[in-house]
């Protein structure tokens, strides 16, 4: 039995029960699967109208009520829940069916579940969506890959979901296999910098400004209303002004300060040094989340080291120096994040177009932006840009903030203020911007201990020195 809604959702989570209802808003009907019966009812009323919206717990039902070729998502957690959902539905579909998986899959499983798809004629895309549970109702940014022919069933109901920016959706077509979620990979690396480098300017703003919450609170709205603009300055400068429900203050002041992680960010780190490329402001988020688990350690280690008296700042002086520092520092993550896209287009052959990725990541998205609008443009006039920090339109942007970046990582060393993100991006960009590095030093060592060969700058070939003789 052929069935006649255009749309099928596995998962009926927060995201989950989101995502449909946003589909049905489209014009879309939509059918839900869970196998918690309760979920399903929740659906149902909260759908209105049965013939727009309507869920089943049994799969059978729901594959049936699905019209054909099916499109189906999966909005379950990463891992063996994505393959035993698929393992259920696949006696079930027909030659042509479309499994998208909506979830934070690693890539890898990605590739080899569509492999074992095709095989048995079915289609499967990963689609990153990004956005929370807000975004999956209102509008998310979707990254999908996968099959291009298939992908033009799919693409109406995206198009409809997707957040728009300036009336264009956030979503398209990104290449084949897991290029989806791969790109939401990197998104997610991307994601854990710009929330490292948000946090540690708080600190240094709290710790050398003596900055309120009231003052975070403006500071990051009036940073927000600038070049700054972005859903993690937006969401900071509201987080400062959330008032304790079970105590006197604010929130943030009583939250324990070690933040967890899904590992999203340290695949992105992982599989950069696989490629061998450097994405050290995504690096250290990965460890800072990490050194912050260390509590109890850090407590005992404080009492153990004197740090420096921090001398205050002028606040003013400060909140200029702060703003153009995470400027600075934003561009140079995005750089390494898409920097990292570039190469595993290549390596994965998934022929990425890095100034549509962009594009999609201007609305919707945990990363959106303003930057991502001057980002889209750079990589629209040279779409073989290697790097960001190879554009001339971000050269002046970065020529005239990085002097603020030296001024307060120096401040804040001096102090013993930890600044690891902004650091790492100075350093980074200090390198990268070098003609001559000193690992010529590093050759001459390979080689006196291991007679591993160097080259030189005067003469082609490779060579070796007897050095001890
Ligand atoms: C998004 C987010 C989301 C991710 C969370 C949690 O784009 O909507 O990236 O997919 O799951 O941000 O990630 P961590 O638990 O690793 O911080």
């Amino acid at each position: 039995m052929k069935g006649t809604y255009d749309f099928g959702l596995v998962g009926l989570g927060v995201m989950g029960r989101n995502f449909i209802l946003n589909v049905a808003d489209n014009g879309f009907s939509a059918f839900g699967n869970d196998l918690d019966e309760e979920k399903v009812s929740a659906l149902i009323e909260e759908g209105g109208d049965i013939q727009k919206v309507n869920a089943s717990s049994g799969a059978k039902t729901f594959v049936d009520s699905l019209s054909t070729p099916r499109k189906i998502m999966l909005l379950v957690p990463a891992g063996k829940v994505v393959d035993a959902v698929i393992e259920s539905l696949l006696p079930l579909l027909d030659k042509d069916d479309i499994i998208i998986d909506g979830g934070n899959s690693f890539f890898t499983d990605t590739d080899r579940r569509e492999a074992y798809l095709a095989d048995k004629g079915i289609h499967f895309f990963g689609a990153g969506v990004s956005g929370g549970a807000k975004g999956a109702r209102l509008g998310p940014s979707i990254m999908p890959g996968g099959n291009r022919e298939a992908y033009q069933h799919v693409k109406p109901i995206f198009e409809a979901v997707s957040a728009k920016y300036n009336g264009e959706p956030c979503v398209t077509y990104l290449g084949p296999k897991s290029a989806g979620n791969y790109v939401k990979m990197v998104h997610n690396g991307i994601e854990y910098g710009l929330m490292q480098l948000t946090s540690e300017i708080y600190d240094v703003l709290k710790k050398g400004g003596h900055f309120n919450n009231d003052e975070l609170h403006q500071t990051y709205a009036q940073w927000n209303a600038g070049r700054l603009q972005s859903f993690l300055v937006q969401i900071t400068s509201e987080i400062f002004e959330q008032e304790d429900d079970l105590g006197d203050g604010r929130l943030v002041d009583k939250i324990l300060d070690k933040a967890k992680q899904k590992g999203t960010g340290k695949w992105t780190s992982q599989n950069a040094m696989d490629l061998g490329i450097p994405v050290p402001s995504i690096d250290i988020a990965v460890s800072m989340r990490e050194i912050s688990a260390l509590k109890e350690e850090r407590i005992k280690a404080d009492e153990l080291y004197d740090r420096p008296a921090v001398a205050a700042m002028d606040k003013q002086k400060l909140k200029g120096l702060a703003e153009q520092a995470l400027y600075f520092s934003f561009i140079i993550t995005y750089a390494q994040g898409l920097h990292q896209l570039a190469d595993a287009s290549k390596e994965y052959g998934y022929d990425l177009d890095i100034s549509e990725i962009a594009k999609i990541w201007r609305a919707g998205c945990i990363i959106r932006a303003g930057l991502l609008a001057d980002i889209t443009e750079a990589f629209k006039a040279d779409s073989n840009l290697p790097n960001l920090l190879l554009s001339p339109t971000f050269v002046s942007k970065v020529q005239s903030t990085v002097a603020a970046a030296r001024e307060l990582v120096a401040y804040a060393a001096t102090n013993g203020i930890p600044l690891p993100g902004l650091s790492n991006s100075l350093t980074y960009f200090d390198a990268y911007t070098s003609s001559r590095l000193p690992l010529n030093l590093i050759q001459a060592q390979r080689d006196y201990f291991g007679s591993h060969t160097y080259e030189r700058l005067d003469q082609e070939g490779t060579f070796h020195t007897e050095w001890e003789a």
